[in-house]
């Protein structure tokens, strides 16, 4: 069989701001409660970084973390591909703060903006770097604080969300080809852009000049969330040449645990191996998934060798999903 490049993780990190806000935190300035807020969404807790704290510390924290679980350290890094809709700035991109953070060399650093799906995105785009051997050692990050975007006067929204980064290390492994290659093994990437007045944020550089405030028509994204994830899994599965049914973990953005189910149920996936964080992290969008992923190996769930079936739908809107071989 014909050798082939494959873009490994090599080692996985997360971060959560210290800060932690309960439902009934929330209750005491907004009209909700603790019932509604589990029983709709499967959220009891969010973290949420201070203002002091800005996105591309989170995103180090995590990459600190991934560096160290791949035994490796911030002077091997020759590209950063941060995951965000909550950069620091307008510009410059948070990969390059992170890279001047850690202290890497000159390299290749860049960020990617597709809202939720923003790790599954990040992490095809950079497959093409390190399976084409143009980068050794890479880091993807998915980083926000969406917090920030929060409009705290719109019970349907600031419920939803959380701050937080995770992180992983890719790094170029030859493969034999086939499915029992460690690596980024397929994925399948959507965005419909039709669909961007039900999930969007009201505020741009080159509109008003704002940061602006989210806005979402939930029951509207809710509607297209499991139809949409479900397409994307099994394109991806078909691209990778797996069965939907041999993966071992599901590691689904963590939106709403009614999707994460209803996404399970139509492809037939067991809920025992649908990794949910929902409950402690709420939705952290570009980050849920690698935090996710962070939470799964420390506890042991998630082994080496071990297949995984990442997906996430988000702003834009835009979609997609990725097997990948620990
Ligand atoms: O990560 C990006 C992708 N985002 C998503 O995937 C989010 C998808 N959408 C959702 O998760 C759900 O649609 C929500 C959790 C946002 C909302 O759940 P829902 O079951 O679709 O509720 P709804 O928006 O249809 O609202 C039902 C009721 C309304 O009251 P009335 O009009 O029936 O009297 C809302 O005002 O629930 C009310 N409501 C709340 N009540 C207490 C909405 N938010 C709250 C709240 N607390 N926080």
């Amino acid at each position: 069989m014909t050798k082939v490049l494959r873009s490994v993780v090599t080692g996985v990190g997360g971060y959560l701001p210290e800060r932690v806000v309960t439902n009934d935190d929330l209750a005491k300035f907004v009209d909700t409660n603790d019932e509604w807020i589990v029983e709709r969404t499967g959220i009891r807790q969010r973290h949420r970084a201070p203002d002091d704290q800005p996105v591309s510390e989170l995103a180090v924290n995590a990459a600190r973390k991934a560096l160290a679980a791949a035994g490796r350290t911030p002077a091997d890094v020759d590209l950063i591909v941060v995951a965000t809709t909550t950069a620091d700035l307008t510009f410059p991109a948070v990969a390059t703060i992170v890279q001047r953070k850690l202290g890497c060399p000159i390299g290749i650093a860049f960020d990617v903006q597709a809202v939720c799906s923003g790790f599954v995105y990040a992490m095809a785009v950079a497959d093409g770097f390190v399976a084409r051997d143009r980068s050794k050692c890479a880091l993807v990050i998915g980083a926000e604080t969406m917090t920030r975007l929060m409009d705290w006067t719109d019970r349907g929204t600031c419920v939803l969300f959380g701050d937080g980064a995770g992180a992983v290390v890719l790094e170029p492994v030859a493969g034999e080809g086939t499915i029992v290659d460690r690596g980024l093994l397929g994925f399948a990437l959507r965005a419909d852009g039709t669909k961007q007045d039900m999930l969007y944020v009201d505020g741009g550089p080159s509109t008003n000049g704002q940061v602006g405030k989210l806005r979402m028509q939930g029951n509207q994204v809710f509607r297209h969330a499991v139809v949409n994830i479900s397409e994307a899994v099994t394109a991806a599965a078909a691209d990778a040449g797996i069965e939907v049914s041999s993966v071992d973990w599901f590691i689904p953005h963590q939106a709403n645990i009614r999707i994460l189910e209803g996404v399970a149920r139509r492809l037939g996936i067991d809920e025992k191996k649908v990794i949910t964080t929902l409950s402690e992290h709420a939705n952290t969008s570009a980050a849920s998934i690698p935090l996710a992923l962070d939470q799964a190996i420390n506890d042991g769930r998630i082994k080496p060798g071990h297949l995984l079936l990442l997906e996430a739908m988000g702003g834009g809107f835009t979609w997609g999903a990725c097997v990948v071989r620990l």
